[in-house]
């Protein structure tokens, strides 16, 4: 049997940047997300060779990816006592470098599927029988890349960091069926990012600014959770540009400094602050860790937003259901 693990990226309103813990993946603070409808599929097999990217491979491969998935795969076998060799393959339904986040979604896909494959579960019901709850694969993906564990649900996802290491948790704050909003991925330049998250993580304490930004966080969070609730696309607009924005103060300020944005984002940030005002559309800017823009907007507003930026790169996604496990039969 193959078992087929369908994942979601998602996109951070309120941003995990900073690490309390790195080896255990303790954020520095609470983040929400909003999980997209775009995915990686991650297919596990315990037949030999079935697929090219199997457990028992040497870790020395350069590609960064291959590499962290290789290594978060023995990682899995080990600390879950799994001996069984499984072969992988993996499928973004994006390209990388988009300014998605290829990490979530792969990393999670990747964990589901090992453990589908290895404890034969076809779907989330078996797995948590074979005693793999949701919320401890969220915690086990969390391990290959922290925003991994917020793909493991749809709509609105928090994170807490909780008073100790092991009292983080990760919940659905609100169904996908809550608000239909979109994100319009506005691709500015897809050259990999000069410093990866892993990195970025460990310098953020040394921004000025950081412990600024954690006292002000859980304020934030609330006003964010209030906004979803009442559905209010002004209010949750402008606390998540000046969110995105304050990151990238921290990233920028921090030693030594990490600078994603470009000429390009900042003349796109304008044009689009432009537009709101002159069409009166709710939408509404954040950032990820690269110069590519997410404009958040409503299903609403769908063929304005698509025509506006027509003259530009986009992958334009709706809000998400959340991931899938199922199991296909040998050709
Ligand atoms: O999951 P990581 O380690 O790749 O870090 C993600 C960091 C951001 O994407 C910038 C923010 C977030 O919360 O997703």
């Amino acid at each position: 049997m193959i078992y087929k693990a369908r994942v979601p990226t998602n996109i951070a309103f309120l941003k995990y940047w900073g690490k309390s813990d790195e080896q255990s993946q303790w954020p520095a603070n609470d983040s929400l997300s909003m999980t997209l409808d775009l995915y990686t599929e991650t297919w596990a097999s315990a037949e030999r060779g079935r697929f090219p990217f199997a457990s028992t491979d040497s870790i020395e491969d350069t590609d960064p990816f291959f590499h962290k998935a290789l290594r978060h795969l023995k990682f899995l076998a080990k600390h879950l006592n799994f001996q069984e060799p499984i072969s992988i393959q993996t499928h973004n339904e994006f390209p990388a470098g988009c300014g998605l986040a290829s990490s979530a979604s792969g990393l999670a896909s990747l964990t589901l599927a090992a453990i589908a494959c290895w404890t034969r579960s076809s779907s989330f019901e078996e797995l948590e029988k074979n005693g793999f709850s949701r919320e401890r694969l969220a915690s086990l993906s969390r391990l290959g890349s922290g925003s991994a564990c917020r793909s493991l649900w749809g709509g609105f996802v928090y994170w807490q960091k909780g008073a100790n290491i092991s009292s983080q948790t990760v919940a659905p704050l609100f169904p996908k069926e809550h608000w239909a909003l979109r994100d319009c991925v506005v691709i500015l330049s897809d050259v990999e990012k000069s410093v990866s998250s892993t990195e970025g993580h460990r310098y953020a304490s040394s921004s000025p600014l950081f412990q600024t930004r954690l006292q002000h966080l859980p304020q934030r969070l609330e006003a964010m959770k209030e906004a979803i609730a009442k559905r209010d696309l002004p209010q949750l607009g402008n606390l998540l540009e000046e969110e995105a924005l304050e990151m990238h103060e921290v990233m920028a300020t921090s030693t030594p400094p990490c600078v994603y944005m470009t000429g390009s984002t900042f003349n796109f940030l304008s044009f689009l602050a432009q537009s709101r005002a002159e069409l009166g559309i709710p939408m509404y800017f954040t950032l990820d860790a690269g110069p590519n823009v997410h404009v958040i907007y409503q299903e609403d507003d769908k063929d304005k937003v698509q025509d506006l930026f027509k003259e530009y790169k986009t992958i334009d996604v709706a809000i998400g259901a959340g991931p899938s496990i199922s199991e296909l039969a040998h050709d």
